[in-house]
């Protein structure tokens, strides 16, 4: 599959105006996605879960322009215009308008809600750009292609999302998504993320994932910025390999359900991630203090109660708890009497492995 077979050939239909609407995942990367190239290429290839309550709600209303000489669009978060989400969305916008040749001819009104808080250091990206693309998808459908392929809606939605930002091509579909090329991993792209086709242990059916709000300001580091300080980083090719690696060994950890081993997997990338980010020039540090505390406390549990709880993290300093689902009522508990100190305002999110989108 190459870039060029997303490019449609011709429509078939005309139409004035619409809508769609289509509510996304987030999802939380387990082998973790930390250096590009050009065109949202992926330095390596990265699975994650895909999550159930935290979702992107984008309603896509859609007619006609007079004139078609640049992209016109409006953004509402919460009936709120958001000038300050057009950039991205413009950026966007560019980098897909060969793939999708019909979005300079419409003006845009994109009305967006998250089910977490904006402010809440999730990132609301994946999410979000991936709703996004699966309403400029569904408007496609409409117009008609004759250049259909099998899964042609799933793969193009993943494919733009990704333009978006990178790990929003992972958050289409559930419950397990892989993205990047990977020599064990059938149907693996660059391209796209595509739903992991290997055997799944029990042991990580409705696996649970509570997600701790540490700190719930802007971070000082975006994580486009940190990509690319994966540009001549010293520890780069090594770190590259190893994730080829982990995502190798992941596959038995899955079939397998050794808990043991998916614990030592998903931490080391978690810490891996953040070890990039201090070894890189400039260097910056997204952990807090209380992320710290709390990844103490959780190996001080896992010590004396025998849980299979680990954590993981992703460009920021919030902390994600995950655990089998035979453990949701303990580790809760746990959570609760130890960790929720150490969140800003007590805040944290319960949510377990998903489907993924669907069209509302
Ligand atoms: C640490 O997908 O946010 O969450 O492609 O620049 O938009 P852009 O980056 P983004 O990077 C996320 C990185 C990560 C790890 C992961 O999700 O795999």
């Amino acid at each position: 599959m190459v870039e060029e077979h997303f490019i449609p050939k011709k429509y078939t239909n005309s139409i004035d105006n619409g809508s769609f609407t289509w509510s996304s995942p987030s999802n939380i990367a387990l082998v973790k996605y930390w250096g590009k190239k050009e065109h949202q290429i992926p330095e390596n290839p990265s699975i994650s879960f895909t999550l159930n309550h935290c979702k992107t709600t984008t309603k896509v209303s859609f007619s006609k322009k007079e004139d078609a000489s640049g992209f016109s669009f409006d953004v509402f978060l919460d009936n709120e215009e958001k000038g300050d989400f057009k950039p991205k969305i413009e950026t966007f916008f560019k980098r897909i308008e060969v793939y999708l040749p019909f979005l300079k001819d419409y003006h845009f009104k994109i009305e967006t809600t998250n089910t977490f808080p904006h402010s809440s250091g999730i990132a609301s990206s994946a999410s979000g750009m991936s709703a996004l693309a699966l309403c400029l998808m569904s408007i496609e459908e409409e117009f008609g292609t004759e250049d259909y392929f099998d899964d042609y809606f799933i793969q193009k939605a993943s494919f733009l999302a990704r333009l978006g930002s990178g790990s929003a091509c992972r958050s289409l579909e559930g419950d397990l998504v892989v993205w990047g090329k990977h020599k064990d991993i059938e149907g693996s792209s660059d391209l796209f993320g595509v739903k992991y086709p290997c055997q799944v242990h029990s042991n990580f059916k409705n696996y649970q994932d509570t997600i701790l709000l540490v700190d719930k300001g802007e971070k000082q580091v975006s994580s486009t910025v940190g990509h690319n300080l994966m540009h001549g980083h010293p520890f780069a090719q090594e770190r590259f390999k190893q994730a080829n690696k982990n995502l190798s060994d992941i596959i038995s950890i899955l079939k397998e359900g050794d808990l043991d081993a998916f614990i030592a997997l998903v931490e080391s990338e978690a810490l891996t991630l953040h070890a990039m980010m201090m070894t890189s020039m400039p260097y910056f540090i997204l952990m807090k203090p209380n992320t710290l505390e709390i990844i103490n406390k959780i190996w001080e549990y896992r010590k004396t109660s025998g849980s299979k709880v680990c954590f993981t993290l992703d460009a920021g300093a919030n902390v994600h708890v995950l655990y089998p689902e035979n453990e949701a009522t303990s580790v809760l508990e746990f959570i609760q009497n130890e960790l929720v100190a150490y969140c800003q305002n007590g805040q944290y999110i319960c949510d377990v492995i998903g489907l993924g989108a669907s069209k509302v």
